[in-house]
């Protein structure tokens, strides 16, 4: 792999709260998720996904989210950018009379995982989304879009990039302001993944392109290095490495934040974020969760703090 005009500075989209905490058998209380939020902002955290207006019926876990949203709004961090997922005009509309300034619509390169995920096809779930970019506009709040299974679906196998550089270029022209590339199940690896970038970056400019990468395999920092190499600036990550998608079955959490940060600022990329406030919001939720954190990093960091107490 050839690392070349490596950018100076990285944008990390904090998705722990939605993504991480979306699977989650066990009810996480609001109280928990907005302090989970508050902690994030405090490490350094510029844009931190909150919840998602998705039918309650489908992902019972968000279902708190006005509560959610309406409570991290009222002391919201300083240049601290809160989005929520929207599905439909229905959570586009709970999502702003909750105070929502950005919204992320969210689709996918394979037809199975679509059904699956939002109940329609592709060209149906477009066609969803194009009244509520619309209605977006005209409340001024942002859009960003997603696209899942952007190399792998858990149903169909291997995707084409041809798929998802066609759904990435209607996004786009809807006025998403960036397309999130999701590598759902975790099963692209550096070649796969440059790949669809390839395809994806005749339609689309690299700057508004992000990275979403799951880490099912272990791959997901290979595939940012990968990503970043290709230009990519912008990716997504859960802090402790939480979560999953409830449609994609065995699908592990994104990459965690920590292992992120840390690849980040080991080859020299800023990303504003404190690394030790992070593994302490990581070792945090994890607890909460009745479990250790999943990331490496954290899990060292916590190790070496352990072995220089024992040590005094
Ligand atoms: P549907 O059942 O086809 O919807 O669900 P419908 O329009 O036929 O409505 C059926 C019922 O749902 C009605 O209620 C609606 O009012 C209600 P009823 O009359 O039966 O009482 N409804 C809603 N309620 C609350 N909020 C809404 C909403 N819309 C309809 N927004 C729908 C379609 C899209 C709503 C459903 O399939 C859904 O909620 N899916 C969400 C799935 C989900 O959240 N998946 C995880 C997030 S995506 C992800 O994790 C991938 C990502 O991380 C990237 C990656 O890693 O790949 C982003
Ligand atoms: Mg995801």
């Amino acid at each position: 792999m050839m690392i070349s005009n490596l950018p100076s500075s990285v944008r990390i989209v904090e998705v722990g709260p939605r993504d991480g905490l979306q699977n989650e058998k066990q009810v996480v209380p609001a109280d928990v998720k907005v302090e989970l939020i508050s902690r994030l902002a405090d490490a350094g955290l510029k844009t931190i996904e909150a919840t998602s207006f998705v039918s309650p019926k489908w992902v019972p876990q968000m279902g708190d989210n006005t509560e959610v949203l309406t409570r991290v709004l009222a002391q919201p961090a300083p240049g601290v950018a809160y989005p929520v997922l929207t599905p439909n005009l229905k959570g586009f509309e709970a999502a702003l009379a909750a105070g929502a300034r950005e919204v992320a619509v969210f689709g996918a390169a394979s037809e199975s995982f679509s059904q699956k995920n939002i109940n329609c096809s592709i060209a149906e779930s477009l066609e969803r989304f194009r009244p509520v970019t619309e209605a977006a506009r005209t409340a001024g709040v942002k859009v960003r879009g997603y696209i899942s299974c952007v190399v792998g679906c858990p149903y169909e196998g291997a995707v084409a990039p041809h798929k998802v550089a066609e759904v990435a270029a209607t996004l786009l022209e809807m006025g998403c302001y960036e397309i999130s590339l999701g590598d759902t199940i975790g099963t692209g690896n550096p070649a796969s993944v440059r790949r669809m970038l390839e395809a994806v970056m005749r339609s689309v400019p690299v700057d508004k392109l992000a990275g979403h990468y799951h880490d099912t395999y272990g791959m997901a920092a290979a595939n940012v290095a990968a990503s970043l190499d290709m230009g990519v600036a912008v990716f997504d990550a859960s802090v402790g490495g939480l979560g999953g998608c409830p449609y994609a079955a065995g699908a592990s959490g994104n990459v965690a934040t920590e292992d992120l940060v840390w690849l980040l600022h080991g080859m020299g990329i800023a990303t504003g974020i404190d690394l030790d406030r992070l593994v302490d919001t990581a070792a945090w939720i994890s607890a909460q969760l009745g479990r250790e954190p999943a990331s490496r990093v954290a899990r060292a960091v916590l190790a070496k703090r352990a072995q220089a107490r024992s040590a005094n």
